[in-house]
């Protein structure tokens, strides 16, 4: 069956008015609208198969098991992975890299280096942060140019023997500013250093293959990406998670118990300590699935024919500043001279059209840009020209009203 975009039918809640007027959700990078195929998969596993998984022998706990391994497979090979022990389920990005963060502190010592950018999410910073803290090591940031592009001479200048760690985000959360993983990949691995991408915001917009990227572990959020929250996964190469110790302990991440001591599970279970979030994982194959039906090249031309529309409606207002570089991937961030962001959100609410104000959980990028927040607008495949006209309408008679 052949998807066409925008596939609104498929959005039950795309229906709904806000204040008296349809619903326009430009909020889709802090989290994206679930299409009809993941909330019948999420209904469809509790109507029909409940049940805890890898541990009974009865029917629906076989069904469950299936289901949940089958789901890692697809995740997996969406990833470009073969294999799909390589594939951990998580709660989400967060968490992803928060279990990178504190397996990779056991190879971390004292004056060792772990490199983030300027652009990051606090997901990505304070992690590492808490990493430097448990063991000595120091973090190095990628600084970034005025239009939110990163400095990547400045970044071999920050690369040397004692960088054990990179971690990068592939598109900013906050400016929709692409960076160049691969390229970030390769001079890392000049130095040995351990890479991992968050592609909370690629996933809903991009290919991934993270043999291409060279990349050694790469964390998303379902929610990004049509799925619901509480599920993510955190791919990572099979020999470094072999060697790598486990992240929280309980029943199943185990081989053995006894008081005396315990052995650990094979990947990916190890990482996967407790009844983890089968439904969820379930779902977010569902969405990987109607995801890869519409097709991502269809996705990305119809984002960037929206992402082009809305710039041109913003240009046109006087003391506009929008962020980012002008081939941003998914949110279009921008404040307007003399109006409050705050106070521009509450207004476009009023209308009906849902956006983000704020830090957007990037404090550190935001004092680099001598700002407190932005406005950002953010497209998903179920976005029109039309709500961006009326995007674009709302947000001109707002600065009208509140300048
Ligand atoms: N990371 C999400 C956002 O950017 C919550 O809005």
């Amino acid at each position: 069956m052949n998807i066409s975009l925008p596939a609104r039918e498929l959005f039950p809640i795309l229906e709904h008015q806000i204040n008296g007027r349809p619903l326009i959700y430009l909020d889709n990078a802090a989290t994206t609208q679930k299409p009809l195929p993941v909330l019948d998969a999420s209904r469809s596993y509790y109507e029909s198969m409940n049940a805890n998984i890898h541990r009974g022998t009865h029917a629906l706990a076989r069904a469950a098991t299936e289901a949940y391994e089958a789901a890692r497979k697809t995740v997996a090979a969406h990833l470009g992975a073969a294999d799909a022990e390589e594939l951990i389920f998580t709660s989400g990005c967060t968490d992803g890299i928060n279990l990178a963060a504190q397996v990779l502190s056991s190879r971390l010592s004292p004056g060792d280096e772990i490199i983030i950018s300027t652009l990051e999410h606090h997901s990505n910073i304070v992690p590492w942060q808490m990493a430097c803290e448990r063991t000595g090591a120091i973090l190095r940031v990628i600084p970034c140019d005025e239009s939110g592009v990163l400095d990547l001479a400045a970044y071999d200048q920050l690369l040397n023997e004692r960088t054990k760690v990179v971690s990068v985000g592939w598109i900013s959360n906050a400016f929709g500013t692409r960076h160049p993983v691969k390229e970030i990949v390769r001079r890392a691995k000049s130095f040995d250093a351990v890479v991992v991408i968050d592609a909370a915001q690629a996933i809903p917009h991009l290919a991934i293959d993270v043999h291409d990227l060279g990349c050694d572990m790469l964390a998303f959020s379902g929610h990004k990406v049509y799925a619901p929250t509480g599920i993510g996964a955190l791919w990572g190469k099979r020999s470094l998670l072999e060697s790598l110790p486990p992240y929280r302990g309980g029943g199943e991440m185990i081989k053995e118990v006894s008081f005396a001591g315990t052995t650990y599970n094979d990947i990916p279970f190890k990482y996967e300590a407790g009844t983890p979030n089968i439904e969820g994982a379930i779902a977010l194959a569902a969405a990987i699935q109607f995801v890869q039906k519409v097709g991502l090249a269809a996705i990305q031309s119809h984002e960037t024919t929206l992402i082009r529309a809305a710039e041109k409606e913003l240009q046109a207002i006087d003391g506009i500043h929008l962020y980012g570089p002008s081939d941003r991937i998914g949110a279009l961030s921008f404040r307007i001279e003399g109006v409050h962001a705050y106070d521009l959100g509450t207004f476009l609410d009023q209308m009906g059209v849902a956006v983000r104000t704020g830090h957007h959980c990037c404090q550190p990028l935001m004092a680099r840009f001598g700002i407190t927040g932005t406005i950002r607008a953010s497209f998903a495949l179920y976005n029109t020209l039309e709500e961006i006209a009326q995007f674009g309408e709302s947000t001109r008679r707002a600065v009208k009203m509140l300048r």
